[in-house]
């Protein structure tokens, strides 16, 4: 965050101080001891430091499906991922209290409470019910319509109702990451031709500042807006309009510019934070640019790294200070297993070599929806080194992995959500260049288990997840010489033995 907004946190903490002082003088004295639990200050990168709040229904789902993976490795590699920090997302009202789909907000922030050991801990909090919300798809379309009445409610029973809850001194220790509204803005910069995206940018520019407002307003609170990805914004004539909508709804807030922390990519996609078989998009292969390629289609960001640099420096071209920090969603970027290449191309034709070199393997960048083959990617981490130019604060998991994006035929629900042929694997889209989706088969409604995509994504970890001690010898002990077996299972043996008196051999370390 910008030192500008230190300055406004600091103002923020000595007013509340100088309120305090003076309650104090007009309490009994013993009030004085409250300021021993003063809130820590707003931090530059809150995950510095920090822990990250492990959701427990998350990993107990995900504990559930090692129980029926039936292959010891992918079931270790679960386990791991159950221990691993997912976002909680506040994708409806009544997931504010809790609905059939999960705990409330307040058993969360509970259980962040109880996970918090001696250091600081991030609880990742996804900001995610605007007005006409999804409105270049269907998937993820809202209970909230694009109107006045839709906003009026976003800002009570929404956004309120979250702000009240985050404000109770309870939880003023957790450092609280709200990631504002995945999908708004950047819809409005490419998709505004169409008539619900026109609807909507209003309420969306509207509702965004209200709750930046909101959120900023609790010290503990961090935002990210929401910036698409590398195969949505990275073109120069996306990027740039990008960066000055994003100022502009910063600068209509009433902290301005302070009330961003950050900006976070990927979420809930699958675009790689490297291509590390292409690493320079500005080569040519047989003389044809490889980022005219089908794939790439002229864009110079061909991955999340490259991305995030871009973004930063325009950001801070258009009035955000340089401390702002850039988050990205790893939790499916992974592109491992088997079809991954290990080298790059030697084709002479660009989009052969492309092709072949880059190791995210949809069809087109667009194919946004349960894409098969991909697989989980960094483990979350703070601080990640070696991507100076991103100024990366964290690698997170925002879309917990193996919650669906959307469901691949027409599921009935009361939470506006709509089939969008994009996760019909069966669907040739005329927005991927007339190819088929590449979704994965028999996906339930968006944010539902899914646990066939799970395994895959799991299977197809890149980096590989790490999974425990697997065990690949299943004999039973054997009695080593000299000491004697008791009752032998198949998994141990105890063992016993005689002391002697003699000392002749040995080491002699501890032979007397
Ligand atoms: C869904 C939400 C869900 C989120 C996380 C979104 O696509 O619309 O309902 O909470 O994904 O899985």
């Amino acid at each position: 965050m910008s030192t500008h907004g230190k300055r406004a946190v600091r103002q923020r903490l000595r007013a509340a101080t100088t309120a305090a002082a003076a309650m104090a003088l007009l309490a009994a004295p013993l009030c004085i001891t409250t300021s021993a639990s003063a809130a820590e200050a707003h931090v530059d990168n809150p995950f510095a430091g920090a822990t990250q709040y492990v959701n427990p229904t998350y990993a107990a789902a995900v504990e559930s499906a090692a129980t029926r993976a039936g292959d010891a490795t992918l079931a270790a590699k679960m386990r791991t991922v159950a221990k691993q920090p997912t976002a909680v997302w506040m994708d409806r009202i009544s997931a504010i209290t809790g609905n059939a789909d999960g705990n409330g907000l307040k058993f969360h922030l509970d259980n962040a409470v109880a996970q918090k050991g001696a250091g600081p801990i991030v609880f990742n909090l996804v900001i995610y019910d605007l007005p006409g919300r999804d409105c270049f798809a269907l998937a993820s379309n809202g209970e909230l319509p694009a109107t006045d009445a839709g906003l009026a409610r976003y800002k009570t029973e929404y956004i309120d109702a979250i702000a009240a809850l985050l404000a109770d001194p309870k939880y003023q220790d957790l450092r609280i990451v709200a990631t504002i509204e995945p999908d708004s803005l950047p819809n409005l910069v490419t998709n505004i031709s169409e008539p619900a995206c026109q609807q909507s940018a209003p309420y969306y520019r509207a509702g965004v500042k209200y709750a930046l407002d909101k959120l900023h307003a609790i010290p503990n609170v961090y935002n990210y807006i929401d910036i698409g990805h590398s195969g949505w914004l990275g073109w120069d004539s996306n990027a740039g309009p990008s960066a000055t909508l994003f100022a502009e709804v910063a600068k209509s807030t009433t902290a301005g510019f302070a009330s961003v922390d950050g900006f976070v990519s990927d979420v809930a996609n699958t675009t790689p934070l490297v291509e590390p078989y292409l690493p320079d998009s500005s080569i040519s292969v047989g003389g044809t640019p490889i980022r005219s390629s089908s794939f790439y289609e002229w864009n110079f960001d061909f991955d999340e790294t490259d991305f995030t640099a871009h973004m930063h420096r325009l950001l801070v071209a258009a009035g955000f200070p340089s401390s702002i920090g850039m988050l990205i969603d790893t939790s499916r970027n992974g592109w491992g297993g088997p079809n991954r290449p290990t080298a790059a191309s030697t084709s002479t034709n660009h989009n052969t070599y492309v092709n072949e070199s880059k190791v995210d393997k949809r069809v087109h960048r667009g194919a946004w929806c349960n894409p098969l083959g991909a697989g989980i990617g960094e483990l979350p981490q703070a601080t990640p080194s070696g991507y100076t130019a991103s100024h990366l604060d964290a690698f997170v998991w925002i879309k917990p992995p193996g919650e669906s994006d959307g469901a691949s035929s027409e599921i009935e629900n009361d939470q506006g959500k709509r089939f969008d042929r994009m996760c019909d694997p069966t669907f040739v889209s005329p927005k991927l260049s007339n190819q088929l989706t590449g979704a994965t088969p028999g996906a339930p409604l968006a944010g539902q288990w899914f646990e066939a995509q799970f395994k895959t994504l799991v299977a197809n970890a890149y980096p590989v997840i790490p999974g425990g001690t697997t065990p690949t010898d299943t004999t039973a002990p054997s009695v080593p010489a000299g000491l004697t077996a008791g009752t032998t299972t198949t998994t141990s043996v105890p063992l016993s033995w005689t002391a002697s008196t003699d000392n002749s051999g040995g080491s002699g370390v501890a032979g007397y």
